[in-house]
This record gives C-alpha cells, structure tokens and sequence, in this order.
C-alpha cells in the first residue's frame, strides 16, 4: 500500500465515518490485504476507484467493516444495566407517568446484544404494565452487516451462555436440531433496527431519554467526539442519561453533560 493510497483510505474514513486510522496503516494494510488478495483488484487503487465509483456504497461498507470491531456481548459492562435498572428507570417510571413514552436508543448497537439486553431489562422492570407503555428500544449502527444478523436474533450457545437462565428461558427459542438460541419475536418487536451514521445530523423527532454510545468513540478523534456528545446533548430531554463504554473518557471542557460515575452522564439543565 503506497502512502498515496494510504491517504485516499483514511481520509475517507475521516470524512465521512470519523474514523481515525491516520496513524495505523499497518493495521490498515493488514486488514485489507486478504480481501485485496481474494478480490478481483489488482491494486488498492484499483480498489480505491472502484469504491468512489460504487454508489451503492457496498464497497465502502464492507471496508468499514473489516476496518472496525463490532465486539460486542450480552450484559457488556454489567454495572451500566443495574444503574439502569436501579436508578435511570424508576426515575423515568415517575417522570413521564402521564406520556408513558420511552425514547431509548443503543447508538452502535453491532449485531444486537446491547439493544436486546436493554429491552429485557426494561421488559423485567416493567412487568405487567410494559403493555401500557411505549418503551421500544432504537437501535442503529453504520454496518448493515452487523444490523442483518441483529435482526435476525440468532446466537450461539457460547454467545447467549452468560445470560441469567430466566432471561434465556423466556426471551430465547432453541433454534430446532442445532445448539443455537433465537431471540422469541415478542422481544425483536421491542427493537427497532436502523442504518444511521453517527456523523450525520440526527433524524428523530423527539428527545431521547437514555443514549447507550458505548465503544464506538474510540475510533474518533477528540474534535468529532466533541461535536458528536454536543449533538446527543442536544437531542436528550433534560434529565435524560448518557452511557459511554467504560474504557472511553469525555473530556470535562468538552462536556456539558453531569457526570455521575465515570462513564455514566446526565443532562441537567440550569444547574
Ligand atoms: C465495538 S462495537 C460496540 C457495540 C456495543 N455498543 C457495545 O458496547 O458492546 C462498535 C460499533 O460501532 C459501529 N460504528 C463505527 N463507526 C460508526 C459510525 N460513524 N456511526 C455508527 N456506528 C459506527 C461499528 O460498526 C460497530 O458495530
């Protein structure tokens, strides 16, 4: 890979995915090289025109795929849903008594087991009154990839073996004559999957209530980690939460968010 076609790689990614790969080309290069070498390019050139030229952005996509991790399992970061659960919910339960209107959005939610775990948790929370409240759960990420499988709902034995045995035994089906578990369709109709790239102006009409933008920020630089936690700012009810993955930092001037735990953040306005 040239310096030249290293360039055209990463300020694509930079432009229009945020994605700062400007000091990994080996990782770049590595990522890429299989595809490259099982594909009909010659060249990353070659590679590099062909997806300027793909509107469709199939190529673009499968690049940010292969450049990216979408990690991710059930009940990732534990402490985060039993603050939900614990704190976040009956707080909300109070507050929008009246509406009985959630706005709860997983914003790189990868193949699934972040948005699902929420929609459990506030399945268990609410009990028999869910019926009598909208709490459906948006979930979106840039790799449509990632969002078929989601959509799809079904895990391995392996992926779902750490979930508490009630949860498995009531949300989950034994897919027939194999070791794998799908998600029962009364908690996919919870989930609502989308493509949406976090880069664009957000397109809901209402706040949000709770924001989960876990392991995702880190592949942005400090500027478009700034824009982006401005724009869900914006876009949250006040007294709404924002959780980030328990690695990542805001920076405190960057941030007008409250910080209650370290990765665990409120909008309250006029304090
Ligand atoms: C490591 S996964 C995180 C999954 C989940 N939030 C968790 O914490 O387990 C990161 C996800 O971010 C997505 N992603 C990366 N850049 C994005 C962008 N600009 N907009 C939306 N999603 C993005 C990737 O496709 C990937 O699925």
């Amino acid at each position: 890979m040239t310096d030249e076609e290293f360039r055209r790689i990463y300020q694509l990614l930079k432009s229009k995915y945020g994605i700062d790969m400007s000091a990994k080309k080996e990782i770049v290069k590595g990522r890429l090289e299989n595809f490259l070498r099982l594909s009909k390019y010659e060249t990353y050139t070659e590679f590099i025109n062909a997806m300027e030229l793909d509107i469709t952005g199939t190529l673009e996509g499968k690049m940010v795929d292969m450049l990216t991790t979408n990690h991710t399992y059930f009940f990732r970061e534990p402490e985060h849903f039993d603050y939900l659960r614990e704190v976040v919910l009956p707080e909300l339960k109070k507050r929008e008594n009246v509406n009985r209107d959630l706005c709860i959005w997983s914003a790189a939610c990868s193949s699934g087991e972040e948005p699902y775990t929420l929609a459990m948790i506030i399945g268990e929370f609410f009990g028999l009154e869910r019926d009598r409240w909208d709490t459906k759960v948006l979930a979106t990420d840039i790799s449509k990839e990632v969002l078929d499988k989601a959509a799809r709902g079904i895990y391995t034995e392996n992926q779902v073996k750490e979930l508490p045995e009630h949860f498995k035994r009531y949300y989950f089906r034994q897919v027939e004559g194999t070791d794998k578990y799908e998600v029962k369709d009364f908690l996919k109709q919870e989930v609502i999957f989308r493509e949406f790239n976090l880069m664009n102006p957000l397109p809901f009409k209402r706040k949000m209530h709770v924001v989960f933008l876990r392991n995702v920020m880190i592949y942005f630089d400090v500027e478009t980690k700034k824009k982006l936690i401005k724009k869900i700012y914006d876009g949250m009810e006040d007294g709404g939460y924002l959780f980030i993955g328990k690695t990542e930092t805001i920076d405190r001037e960057d941030c007008p968010f409250r910080m209650i735990r370290s990765s665990i953040y409120k909008k309250q306005q006029g304090r």
